[in-house]
Order: structure tokens, then sequence, then C-alpha cells
């Protein structure tokens, strides 16, 4: 076996301060997983089931209230700075910069790289094309449509050729059509350039469309089930997959494992 790339122990996130409303509530709790380099993970739950506060303490924005966090054998928050360029991150929202062009907002992590200029316009161009979207390099944000706002978001993540990309819901906000080709080609990239990835949705038929494993979270950021897609083998059973997700996401294979009802 291979040493896991990324592993939470029993990590916890209680968050504290003004917010009176969330004050003292664990948003994660006692939450451990491994996850080998090269692996696809699709981390599915409800709104509001701790999701973004795992992917933040991945990222290194959040320490933990307790528990160890490890990326490639290093503390995420502490080394935030040795992580740049080997974690990308791609969000809902695009996070574009508006004052640049889509080949310079791809260029940009090069540019903190300190790679010159002709080579790091190279390879965002190059990653651009990668995403189909060749001729719209010098094409601003506000130009583009929201799903090739979200490819350009991409192409700078894998622009810097990162070992793990880390993805928080990039596709909640485009249609479905658009949705299901941009994750075929998400996939397809990640398998081919050999990437580490995690990608958090709250569809269930995203989540089977992405990861060969599946972590279901209940609130607070638990697994409350894993899922290996692979064992579905024809429509039935991935039916029968797809509702055994949906009663843990919803709390009623607790309901009924747990108690007698009348
Ligand atoms: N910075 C924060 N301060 C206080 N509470 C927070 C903060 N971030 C998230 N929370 C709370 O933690 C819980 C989990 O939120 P989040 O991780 O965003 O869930 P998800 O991404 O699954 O929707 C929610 O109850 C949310 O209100
Ligand atoms: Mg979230």
């Amino acid at each position: 076996m291979s040493e896991p790339i990324i592993s939470f122990r029993q990590v916890s996130k209680c968050f504290t301060g003004k917010d009176a409303r969330a004050a003292g509530q664990f948003a994660v709790k006692d939450l451990s997983f491994d996850v080998t380099a090269g692996e696809l993970v699709a981390v599915v739950g409800k709104t509001g089931c701790g999701k973004s506060t795992m992917f933040n303490l991945l990222a290194g924005l959040l320490a933990p209230t307790s528990g160890e966090v490890r990326v490639e054998g290093r503390d995420p928050f502490r080394d935030f700075a040795w992580f740049r360029g080997r974690i990308a991150v791609v969000f809902q929202g695009d996070r574009l910069m508006p004052w640049r062009s889509a080949v310079r907002n791809v260029a940009y992590g090069l540019e903190l790289h300190g790679k010159p200029k002709s080579e790091r316009l190279d390879v965002a161009r190059d990653w651009l094309h990668r995403l189909g979207l060749q001729g719209h390099e010098n094409d601003y944000p506000h130009a583009l449509s929201g799903g090739m706002r979200q490819r350009v978001s991409i192409a700078r993540a894998f622009a810097v050729n990162p070992d793990i990309l880390l993805c928080d819901e990039p596709f909640s906000a485009l249609d479905e059509l658009t949705s299901e080709g941009l994750r075929r080609e998400f996939v397809k990239l990640v398998r081919e350039n050999n990437k580490t990835s995690i990608f958090i949705t709250h569809s269930i038929n995203e989540a089977l469309q992405l990861g060969s494993r599946i972590l279901v979270f209940r609130p607070p950021a638990y697994i409350a089930l894993e899922v290996h897609t692979a064992q579905a083998t024809n429509d039935d059973e991935r039916a029968q997959l797809k509702q055994s997700i949906l009663a843990v996401m919803t709390g009623e294979a607790a309901a009924t494992d747990g108690e007698q009802r009348a």
C-alpha cells in the first residue's frame, strides 16, 4: 500500500466567534479518511453538512480545532506557502479577475511562480485550447458565458501543474447539459494527467458520474456511507446505489435502522 497523499485523522472544526448562531457548533466532527495519489473522490452531502469547511481545512484556509490534516505529509494550514502550485482549487463562482483576459487569468498562477512571460502565456493558451476555448484567449470574463468562465477556472487550476485539485461545487451554478459536458472533460483531464482530486457536490447524480469512490457526508461532516461505484454493474444496481445514498443523505436510513416506527 502506498502512503495516502491526503489524510484526515479525527478532525473536528468548531466555529467560535461573533456569529452567535454558529458559535460553539461543530461543522466537522471526528472526520477520518485517506485518499491515495491518483484517486478522484467525490464528496456528497446536503447543504450545511460541512463540506466546504472540510474543503477549507484541506486547502489550508482553516486550522482544525482538533485532529490532524495531512497533505503530502505536511500540515496544509501551517505550511500554506509550500502548497502554492501543489494544490489548485476550483470554486462554484469562477473567481476570475475581471480586468484580466482569459489567457492572463490562466497565466496568473505561473506569474506568481516567476515563470517567464512567454512560457506562462504558452502554457495558459495550451490549457485554454484543451478546454475548448481557442479563439477566446483574449476575451474578458464578462464576455464569456458561465460555462466558459468555469472552463477558464479549470484551465487556471491545471496550468500550475498541481498534484491535487480541490473542487467545491464548481458546476452547481451551471445548467445540467453544460455541467454534464464539463464533468466528463474534468474527469478525463484528471485521469490523463495523473492528478489526485477531491470533488465536492450536493448532487448524487454528479457524484455518481465523477468518482470511483464516493464519501457521503452527514452533519457535522462525518462519513455516513462510503461507496465504490464499480460495485454497481447494471442499471438496477446503480438505481439501488442512488437510493441508498439518498436515504443516508437525508437521514432516512439512520431513522429506519435505529428505531422502530409504530
Ligand atoms: N466561518 C464560519 N463561521 C461560523 N460558522 C460557519 C462558518 N463556515 C461555516 N459555518 C457553519 O458550519 C456549517 C457547515 O457549513 P459548510 O461547511 O459551508 O457546509 P456545506 O459546504 O456542506 O454547505 C454550517 O452550519 C455553517 O453555518
Ligand atoms: Mg459548501
